[in-house]
């Protein structure tokens, strides 16, 4: 494993739209590890391909109860609302408040192309909607209703 350098906020590759993953292989379990390795280096909950500079529809989440590999993830159902503080590796020490569903159900592939249903609530679903954003090119700075 090792660390990738994590892109910042000004780089164009954090706006593009990102391509469907289509193999699951050792290069994508490798990018994963990698991501994975990274994320927890920077005490992060969450990171997206895009941000390693890989335009591809993957991500990873971990708040705390094991980690989770979304790779071509759906959101398929929300339901209720938070408001609550955001943050994100690309932007450090910035924080903004973002309003989010309080749960979500995403449907994704895992690293060897099974199909999973995954379910989020509170920081969780806050994490995998953040995420789910990047690869639409989207930052939670677009949503945020008070920066500081
Ligand atoms: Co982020």
């Amino acid at each position: 494993m090792a660390k990738r350098n994590i892109v910042k906020l000004g780089d164009e590759i954090l706006r593009k739209v990102c391509r469907t993953q289509l193999t699951f292989d050792d290069r994508l379990h490798q990018i994963l590890d990698d991501m994975a390795e990274t994320m927890y280096d920077a005490e992060g909950v969450g990171l997206a391909a895009p941000q390693v500079g890989i335009l591809r529809r993957f991500c990873i989440v971990d708040v705390g109860d094991g980690l989770i590999e979304l790779i071509n993830p759906v959101i398929i159902e929300k339901s209720g609302e938070q408001v609550g503080e955001e943050g994100c590796l690309s932007i450090p020490d910035k924080y903004g408040t973002v309003k989010r569903p309080m749960n979500v159900t995403v449907k994704a592939q895992d690293r060897y192309g099974n199909n999973i249903t995954v379910k989020g609530e509170e920081l969780k679903a806050r994490a995998i909607c953040h995420e789910v954003d990047h690869l639409d090119g989207i930052l939670y700075i677009d949503k945020a209703e008070k920066k500081c």
